[in-house]
C-alpha cells in the first residue's frame, strides 16, 4: 500500500470537514489501498507539522479549545515550500478580487511538484488557465470539484461519467444563499434581511454576503465551468450579472400565484450562440431547476445522453468536504 502525505493549508469549516472525513473514512481508505497522512495543517495563525502524521482528533480539539492549530508559527507557504509531501488541500477563503492566498499556495504547491485539491473559487475564477498550464508543466494533478456545487458532482459528472458527450448547455442554481433566501422569503413571507441572517447562521453565506446576493459567487462558478468544461477561456468580467437584491416580496408572491418560483439562474452555452449569464428567472413549480432551500441543482444538455439533471448540497462542511475526498481518491489511484 502507497503512503500518500498531504497537508491541509485553512482549517476554517472546510478544513475541518476535510480532517473529520479523513478519520472516518480512514478504514474505507485503507480497503482502497489508500494510506493517507496528514503531515501539516495549517491556519492564519500558525502550523502544527509531523512527518509521521498529524493526530487529527488532536488538531481538531486545539482549534475548537484555543481558536488555532498552530503550534508553530510556520506559515502556510512554508509549509507548502518546506514540508516534504505530496498533495496540498488548499481550502483557505475565497477572495474575488485578487484570488490571494489561494492563488500563491496553488502555485507554489505545483513548482513544488505537489498535486493539489482546491475548493477555493478565487484563483480558478481568476486564473484558470495560468492555472491548468502550471499544473501540465509541473507534471502534477488540479482537481477542484469542490468548487462548484458542493457536494454535488457537476465536474466529475461531466468530465467521467457523461465522457464522450458534448455538452451543450449548463444552467443551474450554484449558491445555495440565494436560494435559500428565494424560497424562505416566498414559502414563510418572511424578510430578506431575516434570511440572510438566517443564511449566515447556517454557514452556507460568503463572509461577505454581498458576493452571493449580487450574484457574484454563481458567476464565479459559471466562470469554472465554462473553462473546465466548454474549454473557454473566459474570466469572471465576461459573465452578464445580475444578482437578486431587486427582487421583491410582492414579485415573489406574483410569481406563486400564477404557479412559478423566482430562482437565481446561471447559464453557460458555448458555440454559435455564446452565453454566460446569471440573472433571477421564473421558473415554473414543476421544473427541474425548481429545488428549494439551500440546494443546488444543474441541468445539462448534451448531444448524446439527452438532458441530465442533478442536485445537492451546495455548501457546507461535510458536503465540501465529501467533493474533496473523491478528487483525493482520484490522485491516489493515478499515483499507486
Ligand atoms: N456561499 C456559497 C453558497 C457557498 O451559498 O452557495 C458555497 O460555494
Amino acid at each position: 500500500m502507497k503512503t500518500i502525505r498531504l497537508s491541509i493549508i485553512g482549517f476554517g469549516a472546510v478544513g475541518q470537514g476535510v480532517a473529520r472525513v479523513l478519520r472516518n473514512k480512514r478504514d474505507y481508505l485503507v480497503h482502497l489501498g489508500i494510506n493517507l497522512l496528514v503531515v501539516a495543517v495549517t491556519d492564519s495563525h500558525g502550523a502544527c507539522i509531523d512527518p509521521d502524521g498529524l493526530d487529527l482528533r488532536a488538531v481538531l480539539q486545539r482549534k475548537k479549545e484555543s481558536g488555532t492549530v498552530a503550534t508553530s508559527n510556520a506559515s502556510s507557504l512554508d509549509v507548502i515550500k518546506n514540508t516534504d509531501h505530496d498533495l496540498v488541500i488548499e481550502a483557505t477563503p475565497t477572495d474575488i478580487e485578487t484570488g490571494e492566498p489561494g492563488l500563491t499556495h496553488i502555485i507554489e504547491s505545483f513548482k513544488h511538484g505537489r498535486h493539489v485539491v482546491t475548493s477555493n473559487k478565487g484563483p480558478l475564477a481568476l486564473q484558470y488557465k495560468q492555472l491548468y498550464n502550471e499544473a501540465k508543466k509541473h507534471g502534477v494533478i488540479f482537481r477542484f470539484e469542490a468548487t462548484v456545487g458542493g457536494a454535488m458532482p457537476i465536474l466529475n459528472l461531466a468530465h467521467d461519467a457523461l465522457a464522450g458527450n458534448r455538452i451543450i448547455s449548463i444552467e443551474g442554481i450554484l449558491n445555495g444563499t440565494c436560494n435559500y433566501i428565494l424560497s424562505r422569503m416566498t414559502e414563510e413571507s418572511l424578510s430578506y434581511k431575516h434570511v440572510l441572517g438566517e443564511a449566515q447562521d447556517l454557514g452556507i453565506a460568503e463572509s461577505d454576503p454581498t458576493y452571493d446576493v449580487e450574484g457574484i459567487d454563481t458567476a464565479c462558478k459559471l466562470v469554472i465551468l465554462a473553462n473546465a468544461i466548454f474549454e473557454m477561456d473566459v474570466m469572471y468580467g465576461d459573465v452578464e450579472v445580475t444578482g437578486i437584491t431587486k427582487i421583491t416580496s410582492e414579485a415573489l408572491s406574483l410569481a406563486n400565484v400564477e404557479n412559478n418560483v423566482i430562482r437565481l439562474i446561471g447559464e453557460v452555452q458555448d458555440g454559435n450562440k455564446r452565453i454566460m449569464r446569471v440573472a433571477p428567472r421564473l421558473i415554473p413549480k414543476q421544473h427541474p431547476l425548481a429545488v428549494g432551500g439551500t440546494l443546488n441543482v444543474a441541468l445539462l444538455k448534451t448531444d448524446t445522453a439527452g438532458p441530465i439533471c442533478i442536485s445537492g448540497k451546495g455548501a457546507g462542511s461535510m458536503e465540501t468536504a465529501s467533493a474533496i475526498l473523491s478528487d483525493i481518491i482520484v490522485i491516489c489511484h493515478k499515483n499507486t
